[in-house]
């Protein structure tokens, strides 16, 4: 233990920050040092994290870090833990965990709230479970809690192929949902379609709102991209839905027509994960491990790989972001 703590005082800690808002040429590699786990912390020593939009809108200036949050960008990790910090149970130095944090998760070392940490499932290895909280939590917070998903219903999901909808095609196929997904190009359609859509729509050249409503209305949607968007997601939505919005890709200013909203008693609803309390992340946290660690050890679900890329290269994981050709999720390996 002494030869760990030594190795860690006498170690750098490189985490990635935007010297100011801009393009992938904004993100710099610096050193800091080692952090220590406050009271109810867990160190995590990184084999991977994951790269996600929140990153990108981060480093373009439009998405400041709470207050408090560790230095640098970066929201999910995997690896083992290093050192506990005080009062923390459950888990002991050399467990391998995955983790939401609030910040500096382009790192070598991250520090989460144990509430946020998690075993890395069975059958994950654990670089890739870095692509598995920021997408997990949030599906799960959006889709099954607010949302309220049950069996036998149907799930319309945005952005098929992102990280986020990747997820969410996987765990409502879990859940027993029928599954409608959309993607902006063929190749992205077949990947849909593997990942277990019932249906997958090409919306580039097909109007998802009357395919949706031929096969019968949605009863939740999980939508990213606002915009026009918003109306024809009401159009689409059964009695009784459930429409969550987790960001605004094509404009978050819309004019709507309500009056379907009232007919049809639909709940238009969204929220955001990074802001809430440490303590409701933990309550997530128990409730994935419950329902969702299962379905991974089962092989329903598994995190879509797009590409990896060394921490020290992460400009270029950025501007396969930004590229928007990726599907599934950009790691950074540690
Ligand atoms: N509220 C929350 O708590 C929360 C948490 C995490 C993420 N998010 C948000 O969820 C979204 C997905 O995150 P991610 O990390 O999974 O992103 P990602 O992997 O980068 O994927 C973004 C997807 O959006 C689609 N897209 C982009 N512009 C579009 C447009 N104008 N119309 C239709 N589709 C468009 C792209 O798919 P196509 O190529 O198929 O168009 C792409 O697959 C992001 O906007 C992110 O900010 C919200």
């Amino acid at each position: 233990m002494t030869d760990t703590k030594t190795r860690r005082q006498t170690s750098e800690n490189r985490i990635v920050i935007a010297r100011e808002p801009g393009g992938p040429d904004v993100l710099d590699v610096v050193s800091r040092p080692v952090p220590t786990p406050a009271a109810g912390d867990i160190l995590i020593r990184n084999t991977a994290c994951g790269v996600n939009r929140p990153d990108q809108i981060e480093r373009l200036g439009f998405y400041p870090a709470p207050p408090g949050a560790p230095e640098g960008l970066g929201l999910e990790v995997a690896g083992h833990v290093e050192a506990l910090g005080e009062g923390v149970t459950g888990f002991s130095p050399g467990d391998a965990v995955c983790a939401l944090v609030a910040g500096g998760g382009y790192a070598d070392w991250s520090v989460a709230p144990a509430g946020s940490v998690l075993p890395v499932p069975d059958g994950v290895p654990v670089a890739d479970a870095a692509g598995l909280p920021e997408t997990v939590f949030t599906v799960w917070a959006n889709v099954f809690e607010t949302g309220a998903l049950s069996q036998d219903e149907t799930f319309l999901v945005h952005g098929g192929t992102s990280g986020i909808g990747s997820t969410a095609i996987q765990m409502a196929k879990a859940a027993g949902a029928r599954v409608i997904a959309t993607a902006g190009t063929a190749a992205k359609v077949a990947q849909c379609r593997e990942l277990g859509a019932d249906i997958a729509i090409n919306y580039r050249d097909t109007d998802f709102e009357t395919v949706v409503t031929e096969a019968g209305g949605a009863d939740v949607i999980l939508d990213m991209v606002g915009g026009g968007y918003v109306q024809k997601n009401i159009n689409c939505a059964r009695v009784g839905a459930r429409i969550v919005s987790i960001a605004f890709l094509a404009g978050s200013r819309v004019e709507v027509d309500l009056m379907r909203v009232m007919l049809k008693r639909i709940t238009l609803t969204g929220s955001t994960l990074r802001a809430r309390p440490v303590e409701e992340k933990a309550r997530l946290a128990a409730a994935i491990r419950q329902t969702v660690w299962p379905w991974i050890a089962a092989g329903a679900l598994r995190p879509l790989i797009d590409s990896r890329y060394a921490l020290d290269n992460v400009r270029a994981a950025h501007e396969r972001l930004d590229s928007g050709e990726h599907a599934g999720k950009i790691l950074l390996d540690c």
